[in-house]
């Protein structure tokens, strides 16, 4: 749970986007709409530099993969075949007493945020010693009405105290503090057992049930059941859908992999901690398309596995899955280490088995520090054949694809080869629940050059990202004024290719036409090039903190030297560094090169 410093922080960083004009609430003027954000002209900017980086590492610097960009409404088949339709739920409760709607699985972590939570542990760690009846008492009395009116101590303070006392006594104490606070939403056990409180109220909560995520609408002029249609709860199953026109187009090769980068929508029942888990969001994901094992090994003799220390830089024909999936978690590493999101502040959770959805071979989350916790940026998931055998079922029309190399490898097998290699695949799968017949089909058609791929998923945020960048950014310093008085700056310390300005341009003075004409037309150079600002307002030293709070790495001072006060100065200009204010003489003629080297 986010310590109250943590969220002074995160309160600081939700203010200075507001202020500074990076994020603002959803239809804030109408009292705002929970959920769903707008960005600002610095924050557009941002999930642009964002959102190209992403394109270009995944797509433009890669000769293996293609990108798509699909309609956010699909075939409401497409939710079918996925399982979204039926299983993409969360479990929720609700409070019989407010209404509220809880996600039950984030119910200890709400707990632990509302004040009257916070309010009841001050009192003391319950389980350890004497139960601190009596300020429970006085607690139930006073604060108690005000934050948790539902609450069975609350309601009903002597009753639940005695019967707390008398489980004490039975040596059934609380043991720990979640199920303290179960003790105090119950009189007394019923046939349902304990009863758990809402965070907002204390009241009882239902019993979780499962409560789909989609959000739905309707099209056409009729809205009815045979027109409902949802808004894509992810991007990727439409990367799936067009799967085979993409490869029957675009002569690419397995492996390859197809990105699309394009909003999704979840009716989370709980948004929670500013942009993080909103309704509508945006995606970048990359299906990126692989032989399965069984091809690879008809094809090289072997499949190369992973092991420590793997050199896993450059892809290799005989590469495994296991040895993909590694691959991906190491490039998405670099990528963001690229951005400015090194070691120091990501982390990676390895889905254990149990984790794992049933299709899934393994599955990876790296994770970023936020300051509310350390969560989820993207999850890295080796998803075998299931989605493309999913939509093949369903549609009845065929994922496969055709290997000419793959059936020329299985035509050089002698029958005795072409036998041991059906046995060694049954009892593999056999380990995987897989059935001996399916497994014989499945050779029959590797033997004649035909499968269907699998897939390596790469699937991340762009808003979380968005925000990843900025709570990364954000630093406090205390600098002294030209009169030697102390103060806390901020400044957003983002990575040049991050940040939404690139350079402030600045003439010294504004009432000198000769500065601002020059201004201008340094301006005028480097505009199309990069993102600049043109500010002639207020003392240099405050426009240089404006740029500095903003996150603009490089500003450019135009002064008399420029105009060649200083005969050998004459042409130059003062290019001053955001994060140690250093400050150098450049020739105009030559500072379009460096900026663009120092933006790359
Ligand atoms: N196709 C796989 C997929 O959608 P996911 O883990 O549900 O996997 C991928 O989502 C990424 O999308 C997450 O890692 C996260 O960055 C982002 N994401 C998911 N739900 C989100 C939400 N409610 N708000 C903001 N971003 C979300």
């Amino acid at each position: 749970m986010a310590e109250a410093k943590e969220n002074v922080l995160m309160e600081k960083i939700v203010s200075l986007c507001k202020r500074r004009g990076f994020i603002f609430q959803s239809s804030e003027i109408y009292g705002g709409i929970n959920g769903f954000w707008d960005y600002g002209p610095l924050g557009a900017e941002i999930k642009r530099n964002l959102r190209d980086a992403w394109w270009h590492a995944m797509m433009r610097e890669r000769d293996d993969c293609v990108g798509l960009d699909a309609s956010i409404i699909l075939h409401r088949a497409v939710w079918k075949a996925s399982g979204h339709e039926d299983t993409f739920a969360d479990p929720m409760s609700t409070c019989k007493h407010c209404k509220k709607l809880i996600r039950s699985d984030q119910w200890w972590t709400l707990m632990a945020e509302q004040s009257w939570v916070q309010s009841l542990a001050a009192l003391g760690q319950p389980g350890t010693d004497a139960f601190p009846t009596g300020d429970l008492l006085k607690w139930a009395k006073g604060k108690g009405k005000q934050l948790a009116p539902n609450l069975a101590l609350v309601r009903n303070p002597e009753v639940t105290l005695s019967w707390l006392a008398q489980e004490v006594e039975k040596g059934n104490r609380p043991k720990d503090a979640r199920e303290f606070y179960l003790f105090l939403a119950t009189e007394q056990l019923g046939a349902t057992g304990f009863i758990t409180p809402c965070p907002h109220c204390g009241g009882e909560l239902t019993e979780p049930r499962p409560f789909n995520l989609m959000l739905r609408t309707n099209y056409g002029p009729i809205a009815s059941e045979e027109n409902l249609a949802y808004l894509r709860p992810e991007t990727a199953q439409a990367i799936f859908v067009q799967f085979k026109n993409v490869f029957d187009s675009s002569r690419v090769k397995v492996p390859f992999g197809i990105g699309q980068i394009g909003k999704a929508f979840r009716n989370e029942i709980t948004p929670r901690n500013f942009t993080f888990r909103s309704r509508e969001f945006e995606q970048m994901e990359l299906e990126f398309f692989i032989p399965p094992d069984e091809a690879v090994q008809l094809l090289h003799g072997t499949v190369a596995e992973w092991r420590e220390g793997a050199d896993l830089s450059v892809p290799q024909p005989n590469w495994g899955w296991e040895l993909w999936h590694r691959y991906w978690v190491a490039q998405r590493t670099e990528f963001y280490r690229g951005i400015g999101l090194g070691a120091d502040v990501l982390d990676y959770h390895w889905q254990k088995p149990a984790e794992l959805a049933h299709y899934a071979r393994a599955c990876v989350d790296i994770l970023f520090k936020f300051p509310f916790g350390t969560e989820e940026l993207e999850g890295i998931a080796a998803r075998g054949d299931f989605d493309l055998m999913q939509h093949q079922k369903h549609s009845g029309k065929s994922l496969e694809l055709f290997d000419d190399a793959l059936r020329a490898a299985a035509t050089k097998l002698t029958e005795e080869q072409r036998c041991s290699f059906v046995a060694e695949v049954q009892e593999d799968w056999n380990d995987h629940h897989k059935s001996r017949e399916d497994a014989a089909a499945f050779c029959e058609k590797l033997f004649r050059g035909v499968y269907v791929p699998h897939v390596i998923e790469p699937s991340a945020g762009l808003d979380r990202l968005t925000l990843a960048v900025l709570c990364a950014a954000y630093h406090e310093e205390q600098k002294a004024d030209v009169n030697g008085k102390v103060e806390q700056r901020t400044v957003l310390r983002f990575h040049p290719r991050t940040a939404p300005i690139k350079v402030g341009i600045f003439p010294l003075l504004k009432n000198k036409p000769e500065l601002v004409a020059k201004a201008r037309a340094v301006f005028n150079l480097l505009k199309s090039h990069c993102n600049c600002f043109y500010d002639e307002n207020g003392a240099i030293g405050r426009r240089y903190a404006r740029q500095d709070e903003i996150g603009t790495p490089f500003c450019v001072t135009i002064d008399f030297d420029t105009l060649g006060e200083k005969p050998e100065l004459l042409d130059t200009v003062t290019l001053r560094h955001r994060d140690d204010g250093r400050q150098d003489r450049v020739k105009i003629s030559e500072l379009l090169a460096l900026l663009l080297e120092k933006l790359r």
